[in-house]
Parts: structure tokens; C-alpha cells; sequence
């Protein structure tokens, strides 16, 4: 099923041309409630500051573009404080229409590729223990669960676990 079916798939750095489809994109997965920290996209000025500082710093941050429509991302953000440079926390989505056709693994492969190339080791997420097509797919990359925050999220009366993971990379 991977493969051919998303060959009109490109993986592309972000850059500022793309910042408000990113937002898109994010808004539209963060509102299916279930999957992402939050449940609507921060504001776009606030996408903004976060895309530039990326693009600035070189943090790695790509998109999956069909034609010029962002259905998909993948960020490695690296800590800033002295002694946590090395791990950089990871977040990615693909639009809901897009899924199980190999993009979230292309976006994560060229993002965790261009965390090495800047010196990231250790590469950590947090993910609901609902979430399994995530889970399924970091567990595949060889992430491994280092961690449980029981209870962690509640959301209109229902609790979730967030499963700690990382990778070495
Ligand atoms: C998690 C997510 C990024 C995966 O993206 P995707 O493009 O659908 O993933 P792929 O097609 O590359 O699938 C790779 C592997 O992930 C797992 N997977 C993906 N979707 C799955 C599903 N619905 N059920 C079970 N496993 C699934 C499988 O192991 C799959 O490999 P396989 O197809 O060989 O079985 C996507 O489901 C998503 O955006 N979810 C909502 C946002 C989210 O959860 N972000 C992560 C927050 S921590």
C-alpha cells in the first residue's frame, strides 16, 4: 500500500511560503480532538514565530506537499537549556484524508535524517496511549516506551495515558 500510491507526495523543508498551510493542516488534525496536545491550531501569528525560529535555528521541519496543498508535517525540536541540546522532541500529523499511505513514515525518515545531520541523539515524543496508528508507527521506527503518565489527559470527563517514548538515533 506504501510507495506508489503517494509517488505525488513530496517531502519539502518548510519555508515561509508554506507557513499558512502548515497552520492548515495542524488546525485540522488538532481539532479531531483525539490525537494532538491541544485541540485547535495556536494562532497563526504564533505558527509564525514558531516556523521562522525553526527556519533560523535549522531546526528539522519538513511538509508533505500534494501540489501546493500541506497534508502533512514533522518537526524535531532540539532543547535550548545547556545539558539537553542533544534531545529534540518530535511532533508530526498527516491530514486525515492522506493516512496509511506512507507519508507520516517518509516525513518522519527525512526529519529524523536531517536531526542527525544536526547532532541531535536522542529524539523523544509523548502520545496517548489511545493513539495506536502513532504508537504502531514509532514502535516500527524503532522508538521504544520508556515511560507511562498515568491518567495524564483529561478531556470532557475521560482520561488517557501519555506514553513516553524515544529513539537513539
Ligand atoms: C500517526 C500518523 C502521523 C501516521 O501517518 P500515516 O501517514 O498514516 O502513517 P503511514 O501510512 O506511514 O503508516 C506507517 C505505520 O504506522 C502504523 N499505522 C498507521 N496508521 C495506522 C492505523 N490506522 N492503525 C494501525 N496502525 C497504523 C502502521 O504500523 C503503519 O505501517 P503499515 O502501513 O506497514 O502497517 C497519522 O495517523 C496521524 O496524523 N494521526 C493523527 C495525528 C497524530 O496522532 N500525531 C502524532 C501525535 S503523537
Amino acid at each position: 500500500m506504501n510507495g506508489a500510491e503517494n509517488s505525488d507526495v513530496e517531502i519539502v523543508p518548510i519555508s515561509e511560503r508554506y507557513i499558512e498551510g502548515y497552520h492548515r493542516c495542524l488546525d485540522s488534525v488538532a481539532r479531531e480532538i483525539k490525537y494532538l496536545g491541544f485541540v485547535k491550531a495556536p494562532s497563526i501569528e504564533s505558527s509564525k514565530k514558531f516556523v521562522s525560529s525553526n527556519i533560523e535555528n535549522d531546526v528539522p521541519q519538513f511538509v508533505a506537499l500534494k501540489g501546493d496543498e500541506v497534508i502533512g508535517w514533522c518537526d524535531i525540536v532540539p532543547g535550548k537549556r545547556e545539558g539537553l541540546t542533544h534531545c529534540g522532541t518530535l511532533g508530526m500529523g498527516v491530514h486525515k484524508d492522506h493516512r496509511r499511505r506512507g507519508i507520516g513514515t517518509r516525513l518522519m525518515e527525512r526529519t529524523l535524517e536531517e536531526a542527525k545531520v544536526q547532532n541531535i541523539e536522542r529524539v523523544e515524543l509523548e502520545v496517548y496511549a489511545s493513539n495506536s496508528p502513532a504508537i504502531n508507527l514509532y514502535e516500527k521506527r524503532g522508538f521504544v516506551r520508556e515511560g507511562v503518565k498515568i491518567k495524564a489527559r483529561k478531556l470532557d470527563g475521560v482520561y488517557d495515558d501519555i506514553i513516553v517514548m524515544a529513539l537513539f538515533i
